[in-house]
């Protein structure tokens, strides 16, 4: 599938795509947490209400071992909507629901982090969630602290029932609630990539959602990534574009469809939240959410995403398609993703052409087939919506 060419014509430089450069924010949300993406399993596309349990978090938390994922740094276990009773109680606190968390949602906490795992809540900005159950407006501070108390360690943010206007300071004042509730809680804002959040989502969360849901399909894994492929300059250590949760394993994307949605959410630097019940995962779809080469690509401490860029001879990218050609700088090497986008297609790249190469000869692997080789350029025969990634070194 995977062959190495080599050009011995003069090579042009690179022209560059959609890089750009983010203007520095003044400050940056510093809570100590999301240095490199969040990676973890959340409860929403595996069964939407039905598994916002106990039983389903610890099972979770038994897969993530029997299955390998923890060793490879998978760690939070994240409960989305639906954990908590309709109303609050009488202080105005919010409640597990006994049905659901049977001991309680501190108890469940205990026992995730007693396996080295963390677990994760879903809450909204308004006055109630997107399935109807309590938002945060107005209770910003007893909910901090009932997190807080719990020893919940991600909170993911939603956009539901808001008065409307301007969502950043709803997501600014659950910011500083959080931050003074005495607990380092990773801050997962979900305004659907609404105001600009790139814009100003350092300087209030660890994530921002960039787009509405990642629906279970192939147009939307496409159509997301061209949207990251746009603000990828954004993401930095302790703040990342979130491309939302993965529909890796849920019946609507072949193996193909899965490792393009899986190789650009990881070069992208997305948080990587997988969203199938595990204990149906196909092992076609294991192997490659365990993809260790790429989670390492991923996680990789220089926390800068990859985008696009346009080798010499291709079409223009636009800013609404997805497009084949993706680069990015890794703290030892550089990451070139190429996505069969609109047809089965053997796609090649010069170094020349990549940003962060250039003449010469490098090393390369991809990481799906494992293969190997050293040139000035690489190559991928890929059928419809597959990619290969190629990590290059000098
Ligand atoms: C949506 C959100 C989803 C999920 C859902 C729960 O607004 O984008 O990721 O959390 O609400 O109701």
């Amino acid at each position: 599938m995977v062959s190495s060419t080599l050009f011995t014509c003069i090579l042009t430089s690179a022209v560059l795509g959609q890089v750009g450069s983010a203007k520095p924010l003044a400050k940056r949300l510093d809570n100590g947490l999301g240095k490199t993406p969040a990676l973890g399993w959340n409860t929403w596309n595996a069964g939407q209400c039905n598994f916002a349990t106990a039983a389903k978090a610890l099972q979770a938390a038994d897969l993530f071992d029997s299955l390998g994922l923890k060793a490879l740094g998978y760690n939070y276990i994240n409960i989305d909507d639906c954990w908590s009773n309709k109303a609050r109680n009488s202080s105005g606190y919010l409640v597990a629901d006994p049905a659901r968390w049977p001991n309680g949602m501190k108890a469940v906490a205990d026992s995730l982090h007693a396996k080295g795992l963390k677990l994760g809540l879903y809450g909204d900005s308004g006055t109630q969630t997107c399935a109807g159950y309590p938002g945060s407006q107005g209770y910003e501070d007893k909910d901090a602290k009932t997190l807080a108390s719990w020893g919940v360690d991600y909170w993911k943010y939603d956009n539901c029932a808001t008065p409307g206007g301007n969502s950043q300071p709803r997501y600014e004042k659950m910011r500083d609630t959080l931050l003074s509730s005495g607990r380092p809680i990773f801050y997962s804002l979900c305004n659907w990539g609404r105001d600009n959040v790139w814009t100003w989502g350092g300087k209030v969360g660890n994530s921002w959602r960039i787009t509405d849901d990642n629906f279970n399909s192939w147009s939307y894994v496409a159509s997301i990534a061209a949207r990251g492929a746009t603000i990828a300059q954004y993401g930095v250590p302790g703040g990342f574009n979130d491309w939302d949760m993965m529909q890796i394993s849920n019946g609507k994307l072949n193996a193909g469809e899965e490792r393009a949605h899986m190789g650009l959410w990881a070069i992208g630097k997305s948080p990587i939240l997988l969203g199938m019940d595990l204990s149906k995962i196909s092992s076609s779809s294991l192997a490659i959410v365990k993809n260790k080469a790429l989670l390492a690509i991923n996680q990789d401490p220089l926390g800068k995403p990859a985008t696009t860029f346009r080798p010499s001879g291709a079409a223009a990218p636009s800013a609404s398609a997805l497009y084949p050609y993706w680069a990015g700088p890794l703290s030892d090497g550089v990451v070139i993703g190429l996505v069969a986008a609109d047809s089965a297609a053997t796609l090649t790249v010069k170094f020349a052409d990549v940003p962060g190469l250039g003449a010469g000869t490098f090393s390369w692997t991809e990481v799906y087939s494992g293969k190997t080789g050293s040139g000035t350029s690489v190559s991928a025969q890929l059928a419809l919506h597959d990619m290969a990634v190629f990590k290059v070194v000098k």
